[in-house]
């Protein structure tokens, strides 16, 4: 068997076209734009890209951009009265603080000092809750990235093995909230897992965000089954640098039904689910209706 290439590129090509339409609508009808602050604390390489590309992406659908540069060694009482201030800010709909923050800064207390209506990262304790009791939130951007595409390949998710790789707060628990919304029968499985393989080999879809390069092998996959690749793993092969998922790319295709590349296969999604998330966050703000499959 070889696997479908679900093409994430594209995908969240036909997003940021979805919601520059009803941005573009808002605009004529209200006046106004959507508006989405990103704030950066310091100068880490990797966020200075992700924050750059955000800001780009955002005024091409339309939005307004607002950006915010911190120096590395600013108090965190600076930075929560930045907070407050976006938070009481009209014209702001969206938040977002980039993750990680320097070693002095309690990014917990930061990311819980956001309005929850306006975290579009759903990182504020309030959405965690309210996504893992099936409630109305604001959802993590990759996993509703992932989610989205899931939804898009199979129709119904109800009643499929679901293997999510990783706990971690931002991808692998709400990712599996989400495919329990979604009626899936879930399992969490990560490092400590007793035979990971015969785990893995259990699904029918297998979502890898451990963040350990090429991991989940051909071996692991369950023939037709649908492989989501969270992962993001520079590795140094043949004198080259590589971009890897968590998965083994070329030994999974031959076994799987679907597969999602790297690159060119969740990456684009986060950045098209934040710029999502934001304008659900202007239309829940404005009590108008939700755009529809942008949301969980
Ligand atoms: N750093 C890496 N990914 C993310 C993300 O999705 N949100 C935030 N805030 N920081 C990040």
């Amino acid at each position: 068997m070889t696997a479908t290439i679900i093409d994430g590129k594209a995908f969240a090509a036909k997003v940021r076209a979805q919601v520059a339409d009803h941005v573009s609508k808002i605009k004529a009808e209200r006046g106004e734009a959507p508006g989405l602050a990103v704030v950066l604390v310091g100068e880490d390489p990797a966020s200075q890209v992700y924050v750059r590309n955000k800001g780009t992406q955002t005024v091409e659908v339309g939005m307004k951009s607002i950006e915010y540069k911190l120096d590395a060694s600013t108090p965190q009482n600076e930075l929560v009265a930045l907070i407050h201030k976006l938070n009481a800010d009209p014209e702001v709909h969206g938040i977002l603080v980039q993750l990680p923050l320097p070693g002095h800064l309690n990014s917990d207390l930061v990311i819980n000092t956001i309005d929850p209506a306006k975290d579009v990262d759903g990182f504020h304790i309030s959405n965690v809750g309210l996504l893992g009791t099936g409630q109305k939130s604001m959802v993590p951007c990759t996993p509703l990235g992932c989610l989205m595409m899931l939804r898009d390949h199979h129709g119904s998710l109800a009643g499929m093995n679901a293997v999510v790789v990783g706990r971690s707060n931002i991808v692998g628990k709400p990712m599996a909230q989400l495919l329990l919304g979604d009626s899936c029968t879930v399992t969490i499985a990560h490092s400590k897992t007793k035979d990971l393989g015969a785990v893995c080999r259990g699904a029918d879809i297998l979502v890898a965000a451990v963040g350990r390069p090429e991991m989940v092998t051909g071996e692991w996959v369950k023939p037709g089954a649908t492989v989501i690749d969270v992962g993001i793993n520079r590795i140094e092969r043949d004198g080259k640098t590589k971009l890897v998922g968590d998965v083994h790319f070329e030994s999974a295709a031959k076994v799987a039904g679907a597969i999602t590349p790297v690159p060119g296969g969740v990456g684009p999604m986060t950045i098209a689910c934040l710029l999502a998330n934001t304008l659900t966050a202007y239309c829940r703000a404005k009590g108008l209706p939700e755009p529809k499959g942008l949301t969980a």
